[in-house]
């Protein structure tokens, strides 16, 4: 395949950048009366308008361009199709498969998987409706009344995410907590005031093999042990979801209690597999099933819409026009719903894991950039924080904004107010305020360069009516294939995380050291070496 940057399409757009770099979205709109009308695309329940972003009319038809260029196309049939677009791992990439209509047929090596999506939801359903309705009880006989699922990066940033998200459609009287973190406080302080006999946990490792999430979960064994003496009480009280039964089965949890999925599954794609039991005791099987419908919305849409028309082919090539043509270092995703608190902590794995790699398919190194930090706080509190930088530091952050019309929980003018705080700021933003306003306000005039906003700093604003599930399954989609469109057009794999081995298998060799009775023999570098000594004669 020809280097990205040696393509024509490329080429055009590094010579496109040279005219529109310096225009002021000021001027842009002032010249297109119809520009905020127009640049904006409606899919799913999701309403984006792009028209606050540096570009002119000719930008978008240069883009989607490049996209032809590079097979964008043809790589969005391949996952559909169920190849095994993960070349790294030989695995297929079908996550859209798990939140198909029964009665689809989606097949990886000539095998439909839909049918066994659906036996696993149909069990899932069983399940969550009895501890929802209580007649799955504790080992005791009490009625559940905490969930704690046990997991981390996919096994607890999507769950942990869309609990909270949908914590408005979720039965009150169960409550929910998420413990991830190998750091015994996150255990400690999650279980300090549950009862064990009324709670279920749920051990959720795709590989069940994740350091933290078996030592959290042997701790959580001892733990309900303790306290219900009887070692009958784990297969009232644990419940797993993997892809691996036999490790599942030789950490002592039936697999009549496991709920499965597929290698064709990534961990930071598996939010509404198994991995989702959780949100469905949360939210209920009925309401779940709205869940993955919102999902398949959008992947009807990425699948079938033309690319100028496709809101996540459009927000993605937009994301690689100012990481590669503005230098754009990071994204802001500012949701102005605090339900969606967690959406940036989970869309940072799902971006950052995916397409945080600087070698191609082919194994070369890139001369472009690939993938910017992503992060953000729920609005309105990051105004008071770091939205200052965003207005007038020295980088290009490209926002996203994320706001509903309608509120979950009507009060007075709070809604009204936190809407028109995401209109100011994505117009502030845009538009900034010029030193000649700021010094017809009488400003004097040592004081005008510091109230001086300079604007042009682009922002998408993605609207939707209310948050229900389904609109979040949307979204969630949407994202997710943001990341595939990058991933393509950057030609990665975002399906593999070979960046994160090497600490583990670093960790697996200074446990012992760091344990070990005698002073070990250590062969690290000085600076590792000596943090050891220092840390075994403090003493833990
Ligand atoms: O270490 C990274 C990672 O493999 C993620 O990709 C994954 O989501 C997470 O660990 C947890 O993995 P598992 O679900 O297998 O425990």
């Amino acid at each position: 395949m020809t280097p990205l940057t040696q393509t024509p399409a490329w080429k055009a757009l590094e010579a496109h950048h040279q005219t529109v770099r310096d225009l002021h979205l000021r001027d842009l709109f002032a010249q297109d009366p119809a520009r905020g009308r127009d640049l904006a695309i409606e899919a799913a329940g999701l309403y984006l308008d792009y028209s606050k972003n540096r570009i002119t009319r000719e930008t978008l038809p240069l883009l989607t361009g490049l996209a032809r260029e590079r097979g964008l196309r043809e790589r969005i049939d391949a996952m559909f199709r169920g190849d095994r677009i993960n070349v790294t791992e030989g695995r297929a990439v079908l996550h859209t498969a798990l939140r198909a209509p029964r009665g689809t047929v989606m097949e990886v090596e000539g095998h439909d998987v839909v049918p066994g999506v659906h036996e696993v939801l149909d069990r899932m359903a069983a399940f969550a409706r009895g501890i929802r309705d209580g007649s799955r009880k504790g080992f005791t006989g009490k009625a559940i009344r905490t969930v704690v699922n046990i997991g981390i990066g996919g096994s607890d940033l999507g769950p942990a995410m869309a609990c909270e998200a949908l914590r408005a459609y979720a039965d009150r009287n169960l409550q929910f907590r998420f413990v991830s973190n190998v750091d015994a406080t996150d255990f400690r302080e999650a279980t300090r005031d549950l009862d064990p006999a009324t709670t279920l946990f749920i051990v959720a490792s795709k590989t069940f093999t994740t350091q933290e999430t078996m030592a959290n979960a042997q701790s959580a064994r001892t733990w309900c042990l303790d306290a219900l003496g009887d070692p009958a009480a784990i297969a009232s009280h644990f419940v797993a979801v993997s892809t691996d039964a036999a490790k599942v089965a030789a950490f002592g949890i039936d697999t009549a209690n496991m709920f499965g999925f597929w290698d064709w599954v990534g961990g930071r794609y598996s939010l509404e597999s198994a991995i989702g039991l959780s949100t469905m005791i949360a939210i209920g099987p009925e309401q779940y099933r709205e869940y993955l419908d919102g999902f398949h919305a959008m992947d009807e849409h990425f699948r079938t819409a033309p690319f100028e028309r496709n809101l996540p082919v459009v927000m993605g090539l937009l994301g690689l026009w100012y990481a590669d043509f503005f230098g754009a270092r990071t994204v802001a995703v500012l949701p102005y719903d605090h339900y969606l608190r967690r959406f940036p902590a989970y869309l940072q794995q799902l971006v950052m894991e995916s397409n945080g790699k600087s070698v191609t398919l082919e194994g070369r190194r890139v001369d472009y950039a690939t993938s910017p930090v992503w992060w953000g706080e729920p609005g309105t509190n990051g105004q008071h924080s770091f939205y200052q930088l965003i207005h007038q530091g020295t980088q290009l952050i490209p926002c996203d904004f994320i706001a509903f019309a309608r509120t979950l929980n009507p009060l007075g003018s709070h809604h009204a107010m936190l809407l028109s705080n995401v209109l100011a700021q994505t117009e502030a933003l845009a538009f900034g305020k010029p030193a000649e306003a700021v010094a017809a306000e009488g400003t004097p005039a040592w004081l005008v360069p510091h109230r001086t906003f300079e604007g042009n700093r682009p922002s998408n604003v993605l609207l939707a009516q209310r948050l229900t599930p389904g609109l979040l399954g949307s979204l969630v989609a949407l994202y997710e294939h943001v990341v595939f469109t990058q991933g393509a057009l950057w030609d990665l794999n975002p399906f593999d995380q070979w960046g994160v081995e090497l600490g583990k298998e670093l960790s697996r060799r200074i446990l012992p050291e760091l344990e070990a009775a005698s002073e070990p023999d250590l062969a690290h570098d000085s600076s590792t070496n000596e943090l050891i000594r220092r840390l075994r004669s403090a003493g833990q």
